[in-house]
Parts: C-alpha cells; structure tokens; sequence
C-alpha cells in the first residue's frame, strides 16, 4: 500500500506501440484520478483493448510510461502490477473452461492465469483462498455455481466470475474490456449493478460500446479513433463534443 494518498491513481504518458508498420497507440496520456469512473470508447480497431494491454503489462509499449499511484510500473510484469492494485478483465474470456468457478477466482486471487499455477505452495494456504473466492463469487451472486466447472455455465455467468476474478484481488484500479458486451438485457443489468457497487477504493476504467448502460456509470470519458486521444474530460462535455460526434456516435 501506498501511504501517501497519490494525485493519481494512474497516469499513461506519451505511450507509442506499433505492430510492423501500423501505429496502433500513438502518444495516448491519460491521468485516473482515485475511485475515478472512466469510460473508453472509439470505433473498432482504435487500440482501446491494445492501451489496456500495455497498461496491464500483458503488452510492452515501444515508448512511453505508466505509473501507478505516482511509481513507475513500465518494465513491471503484469503480475507485478497487479501485487501494486491493478487487475483487468479480458475482452475475450480467459476462464479455464473445465475447472470449477471456484477455483478460477483462487487463480484471480494469486493474479495468476491457469498455467501460472504453483504447486509448491502450502495447502492452508490454499485453503484460505478458497474461502476468499467463494466470498468473492458470493458477491456477484453466483456462490450457488461454485463447484461447477466453467464449461457448464452461461455465457454471462462467465462474464460474472472474470469480473469475481478481477475483484478478488481488492484492486486500486480496474481495467474492465467490454463487460457488456454479448449480455442479455437481464444479464446487463446484473452486471452494470455490480460494476455500479465497486467500492470508491477503486478507479474503474472500462471500454464499452454499449453507450447506454455505460454513460450511466461513468464520470468522464476518453475518446480514441485511430490511437489517439480525441476528446478527453467530463462525461456530458466529451458527448456534446462535435468530434465524438463525427467518429463515434455517427450523427
Ligand atoms: N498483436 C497484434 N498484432 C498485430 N496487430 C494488432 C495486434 N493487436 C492489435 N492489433 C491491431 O491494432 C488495432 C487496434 O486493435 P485493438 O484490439 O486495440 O482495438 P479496439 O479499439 O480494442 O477494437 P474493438 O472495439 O474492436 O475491440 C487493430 O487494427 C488490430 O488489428
Ligand atoms: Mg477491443
């Protein structure tokens, strides 16, 4: 933990990252105030998942930093980064399809993907985890699915136990990839609930097209096309702006 309470609760400064010759985030800066509620959004292939790839550390830009909570986290690994307070959901899901929900958001608690899994470590200590995933899927109302295995649950469901997984890990900042997307209108409304009762601990950034669920929890907004920055700051400033017009919203 941080004891000095940080102006920022993330800051992206100046991040490049190109694939060959396509420049994909192209000087993106961003400052997340603590407990902010920050919403992405832009057209298709404007790089928002790829700026949360390299923020999150499953990506390494090719120039730029990133700070959490004012300490540079640039070369961290992504299991570092979360040891600091960030954790994310994926845009596709990542669950390990044939083991239980339980044991998935045990995985989420050690920050770590199904493969990453270390045997060595002593039982209770398991153990404990085990009772701190199932509070966790408690909270998202799915304690009831515990012992199932992944395959056998809903798509939404699955969508529920990656944001149980991203929760676990009492995170300072929340990356969440379109945690709408594919629901039903019941299943959005759990969801959007749930992302509504994160607690104020936690800045939540989320990219999400579905513009209105999404509109209602967030505070600001960033809007990117082509891996810029075009509009940036308040939620009804950045939607009046004629520019989100034009790229974004088509009218
Ligand atoms: N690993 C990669 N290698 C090559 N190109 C990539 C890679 N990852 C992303 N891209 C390209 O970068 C661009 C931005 O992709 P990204 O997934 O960040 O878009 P997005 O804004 O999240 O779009 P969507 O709304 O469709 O999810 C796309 O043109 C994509 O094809
Ligand atoms: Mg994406």
């Amino acid at each position: 933990m941080t004891s000095v309470a940080a102006d920022h609760a993330l800051e992206v400064i100046n991040l490049k990252k190109a694939f060959g010759g396509l420049a994909v985030t192209q000087n993106v800066s961003l400052t997340i105030r603590p407990g902010e509620r920050r919403l992405i959004i832009g057209p298709n292939g404007a790089g928002k998942t790829t700026l949360f790839n390299q923020i999150s550390g499953d990506m390494r830009p090719n120039s730029g930093q990133i700070k959490l909570f004012g300490n540079d986290v640039t070369t961290l690994a992504p299991y570092q980064r979360a040891h600091r307070g960030l954790s994310r959901t994926y845009q596709i899901i990542t669950l390990f399809a044939g083991d239980t929900l339980e044991h998935n958001v045990t995985l989420g608690l050690l920050g770590l993907r199904p493969s990453r899994w270390q045997m060595w470590r002593p039982l209770a200590f398991y153990s404990d985890l085990a009772t701190e995933a199932r509070r966790t899927l408690d909270a998202v109302g799915l304690l009831h699915l515990a012992d199932h295995p992944i395959s056998e649950i809903a798509y939404g469901e699955k969508r529920r136990v990656e944001l149980a997984m991203a929760l676990a890990q009492k995170p300072r900042v929340l990356l969440l990839d379109e945690p709408l997307a594919g629901l039903s209108d019941t299943e959005r409304s759990t969801v959007k609930s749930l992302i509504a009762s994160i607690s104020r601990e936690t800045a939540v950034i989320m990219i999400e097209h579905d513009m209105d669920t999404a509109l209602d929890l967030a505070e600001t907004v960033t809007l990117l096309n082509y891996g810029r920055v075009i509009v940036d700051g308040e939620r009804d400033t950045v939607i009046a702006d004629e520019r989100t017009r034009e790229v974004y919203l088509g009218v």
